[in-house]
């Protein structure tokens, strides 16, 4: 993904997932999926709130072009990658620790060679956390490219909430997250091995609109 530009608020929203419907902000639609809106499946995750549910997650502090189509998808991994699979599921909480239904999570990020798809499309998605907040993809860990560690951007937005536009990283990494002065290890996943790939956590706080923002 090229960084270009810091993008505008209205563009955030715009491309988020497709377009927002109202300056307001509560849901997302996705025109040409046909998607409709709502709470998700449950996803059967059981996912409990952290410690830090308490602290909102903190912005990137690098300016990111999203492309402005976002698919409606959980799997981001294609068939063509001989990678192993990351797992990635996490809980949308507000800074009360609570859980935020109907959020959208929009991710993008390179290749496991550090390379953006010029179209967008490989390794982009989003979807709505579903009853208790939570989300879950399945993608590949991506790979570091000129002066960046490995990491993930994302986009997250509930009812009601601000829109965070972060980056997550990697915790193995350790010299590539020391060498990259964007890396903050508060926004590093937990990350375990499993049997088949990877398992990834990570949980978005985010302050309601207009609440000391
Ligand atoms: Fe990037």
């Amino acid at each position: 993904m090229s960084i270009q530009r810091r993008i505008s608020r209205r563009a955030a929203l715009a491309a988020a997932a497709g377009a927002f419907v109202s300056a307001g902000i509560a849901r997302a639609q996705n025109p040409p999926l046909g998607a409709v809106p709502g709470v998700a499946d449950d996803r059967g995750l059981d996912l409990v709130p952290g410690p830090d549910c308490v602290r909102p997650t903190v912005g990137a502090t690098e300016p990111v072009d999203f492309a402005p189509f976002s698919l409606r998808r959980a799997m981001l991994r294609d068939a063509i990658t001989d990678q192993l699979p990351l797992r990635l599921s996490g809980l949308v909480l507000t800074a009360d620790c609570q859980r935020v239904p109907d959020a959208v999570v929009d991710l993008a990020h390179a290749d496991e060679n550090g390379a953006y798809d010029p179209m967008g499309i490989r390794y982009r998605g989003h979807q709505y956390t579903d009853a208790s907040g939570a989300y879950r993809f399945e993608t590949i860990r991506s790979g570091p490219y000129s002066g960046r560690t490995a990491h993930i951007h994302a986009r997250v937005q509930g009812p009601g909430t601000v829109l965070l536009t972060t980056a997550i990283y990697y915790p193995d990494l350790t010299e590539l997250n020391a060498a990259d002065p964007s890396f903050r290890s508060d926004l590093t996943m937990k990350l375990a091995r499993t049997a088949d790939g990877w398992e990834g956590r990570f949980d978005f706080v985010l302050p309601l609109a207009g609440v000391g923002v």
